[in-house]
């Protein structure tokens, strides 16, 4: 194990990447654990700022992680040494990311800015488009879908929430809390969450079911800052976190991660301290103006709020309480009920594959998210969704692909809300 820690140190010099830069030359590698002593190697090597795209703890199953050319030799010695099942999937991501950039821009030509009635899966939105839609569907459907400005990011973009109803105008009903965009490269997210809201107000007759005891209330796009900066050229591609400017040993790095801000056992396990770091926690719990949003919203919803559901990607997992802690709530087994529901769902109708499980568990501890802080303030039940990733790096599913993966992600979320009307 010395000898092990001895190499990760190695390693770390170069491994803190969170800033734009072209890929040049970047590999991505798909690494399997097979034993539980290369388990936690990769779980340190992610610690140490290599960037994985997908990371669980089970053994057996791939984990992807970006790996620089100045680490190449060093992981390459690595992967002999500790007989690491691996495989190249992408020996240059920058080429990648440019050729996709490329397509994009064509495909801005061939399809404008809209923001105006129904919204196609033929490509990825802009927040202004997001917040035009939402605008839109109150103006429209007035009975119906009500939007709020609930608060505005660090670079000042307009936060808003859908809330949709049934339109019987009976207040109190049970909530259903759904978000997206919280990782800004995590595109898919959002297209995910503007189709479940496009089921729900214009397949209206179809689901209502869905709308007769529960509200929803839809923030689409959380870390609009770093969503935008993402789409604003091939360097800044790869960004996840918030973008508000943090100066560390006279460096500025940006941004949070805002799964990793929130104010219950923050900072604890699986998050760094250094701003410059992919998984920064920020300098203080709910640091970020998002954050607040969010937390915000769950406890003015909280004693109506029966789920809480965040989407990611990737890497197909439904993942529960608990982050921070490998213990599982007193109440598992109905959060698994809803989760396996989901799962089983998707596998039935597309033979996609989901891992349930609590995230701990499942994928890594790590403390500070979302979901956690959702079921602590009240919510029965918290789910977090990780969807299908594609493309050259997992993160950008090709706008051909998009429709498959958002149709199949509604059906998961479907059947877990049936599952919980049944339950709660
Ligand atoms: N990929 C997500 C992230 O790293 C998973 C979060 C799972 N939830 C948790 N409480 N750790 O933010
Ligand atoms: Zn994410």
């Amino acid at each position: 194990m010395t000898k092990l820690l001895g190499l990760f140190v190695l390693l770390l010099g170069a491994a803190l990447v969170a800033a734009d830069q072209d890929y040049e030359g970047y590999r991505i590698y798909e690494v399997t654990p097979e034993t539980a002593l290369q388990g936690q190697l990769l779980h340190q090597l992610s610690l140490q700022g290599f960037d994985f795209l997908s990371e669980s703890r089970l053994l057996g199953r791939p984990s992807r992680v970006i790996v620089s050319p100045a680490q190449l030799a060093q992981f390459e010695e690595l992967l002999e040494g500790q007989q690491l099942a691996h495989s190249l999937i992408n020996d240059n991501l920058g080429a990648s990311i440019a050729e996709e950039f490329a397509l994009r821009q064509l495909q801005r030509r061939l399809c404008p800015i809209t923001g105006k009635g129904r919204l196609s899966t033929e490509r990825y939105y802009t927040h202004e488009e997001i917040i035009n839609y939402i605008d839109d569907l109150a103006e429209r459907y007035p009975r119906r879908v009500f939007v709020r400005t609930v608060g505005w990011s660090y670079e000042k973009r307009v936060l808003k929430t859908i809330t949709i109803t049934n339109g019987d105008g009976r207040a109190g009903k049970k909530v259903i809390f759904m978000d997206g965009g919280f990782h800004a490269r995590e595109w898919i997210s959002p297209a995910a969450v503007l189709y479940v809201i496009d089921q729900l107000v214009e397949q209206f007759e179809q689901n209502a079911d869905l709308l007769e005891d529960y509200d929803w209330v839809i923030l689409p796009l959380v870390n609009a800052d770093g969503y935008e900066h993402s789409q604003s050229g091939t360097l800044a591609r790869m960004w996840r976190k918030t973008r508000q400017p943090y100066t560390y040993a006279g460096q500025t790095c940006y941004g949070a991660d805002p799964n990793r801000n929130f104010g219950f056992h923050w900072n604890e396990e699986g998050a760094s301290s250094n701003p410059c770091a992919d998984t920064f926690a920020g300098p203080t719990p709910f640091s970020e103006p998002e954050t607040i949003v969010v937390r915000d919203l769950m406890h003015t919803l909280a004693d109506r709020g029966v789920m809480y559901l965040t989407i990611h990607s990737y890497g197909n997992y439904i993942l529960y309480p608990w982050g921070w802690t490998s213990d599982l709530p007193d109440t598992w087994e109905d959060l698994d009920a809803v989760a396996r529901t989901g799962a089983e769902a998707i596998e039935n109708a597309t033979g996609t594959v989901y891992t349930y499980g609590s995230s701990t568990n499942v994928l890594y501890i790590a403390a500070g998210a979302s979901d956690d802080y959702g079921f602590y303030a009240g919510f029965n039940v918290s789910i977090t969704m990780e969807l299908t990733g594609a493309g050259s790096i997992g993160f950008n599913p090709p706008v051909t692909r998009i429709d498959e993966f958002v149709t199949e992600t509604w059906i998961g979320i479907r059947a877990m809300a049936e599952k919980l009307i049944e339950i709660y």
